[in-house]
């Protein structure tokens, strides 16, 4: 495939509507930083997301919790620096949006202002419901996010597949329904089984994106790192590899490594040169001081 740029039209809800109207698939990935984001949307995705996966991802950090809304806030802006076509997405990240309608305003407002995110995602239902509806009744469009919800992973057993009793399938579809009702644009469905999507897509009238969720949703979402093999460690069992780019990077690195010590970089083309006038003067000047 050409990796050339293809001049697209802007993504708008309504395009993502009409996808799924059409029964057309709708492709979203993550994407953390501004060459990220010129890649995937050279690849032509309809929808990028900055998601808090970036606190694992490229932060380092053990889990999506400690990531800081001035974290979040700076890898969304170099991002939108990189992007024009897709929609772009931003994480509210944990602890930045449930206390109350207020906070998840005040922070979403930063995001779309400093960011320039055109949408925000929040996690569970329960008290997310009304954030999301106070979102918006502000103005701000909203992505709904249930079945495993990395923020609250510990609530609900570890990074494991949700919905996997009839009443705990439940409980997901009532949370979906909820932000859907709640003026939710988009879900996500995360890690739920194939039964359990299946029975709640007959109820959505807005996009479902699934990431580990089966086939039927409206469309599907991977971590850029993992699906471009970037990132060490084990990958869930939804994840396709499509690259292995952690493998190709270690190995330019060490035949930099290999060449510098072997002094075989920098070669003659990567020198920079002077007339030889000016060396031979500069010969003399350093030998008269
Ligand atoms: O943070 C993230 O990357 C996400 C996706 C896995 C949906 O929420």
């Amino acid at each position: 495939m050409s990796a050339q740029v293809a001049a697209r039209t802007s993504i708008t809800l309504g395009t993502l509507a009409a996808r799924k109207e059409a029964g057309e698939p709708i492709v979203m990935v993550t994407a953390y930083d501004y060459p990220g984001a010129q890649i995937v949307e050279a690849a032509g995705v309809d929808v990028v997301l900055v998601g808090d996966s970036a606190a694992m991802t490229v932060l380092g950090y053990d889990s999506t919790v400690p990531v800081s809304v001035d974290e979040m806030i700076m890898l969304t802006a170099a991002v939108r620096r990189g992007l024009s076509s897709p929609l772009l997405v931003a994480d509210l990240p944990f602890g930045s949006y449930e206390a109350s309608d207020e906070l998840a305003i005040a922070t979403a407002q930063r995001f779309v202002k400093e960011a320039g995110a055109d949408l925000v995602k929040i996690e569970r239902g329960g008290t997310s419901v009304d954030r999301a509806r106070a979102l918006v009744a502000a103005g701000i469009p909203v992505v709904g996010h249930v079945g495993l919800t990395p923020q609250t992973a510990t609530s609900l057993g570890g990074y494991r597949a949700q919905g996997r009793t009839a009443v705990a399938a439940r409980a997901v579809r009532d949370d979906a329904l909820a932000l859907q009702e709640a003026g939710c644009s988009l879900l996500v469905l995360e890690a739920v089984p194939s039964e359990v999507t299946a029975a709640l897509m007959p109820h959505m009238r807005v996009p479902v994106i699934g990431i580990g969720a089966g086939p039927e949703t409206d469309g599907q979402v991977l971590v850029f790192h993992d699906l471009l093999g970037l990132y060490g460690g084990g990958a869930a069992k939804f994840v396709k590899r499509y690259a292995d780019l952690r493998t190709a990077a270690i190995d330019g690195v060490a035949a930099y490594a290999a060449d510098v010590r072997s002094a075989k970089y920098p070669a003659p083309e990567h020198e920079y040169s002077m007339p030889a006038a000016e060396a031979a003067e500069l010969q003399e000047l350093i030998a008269s001081h």
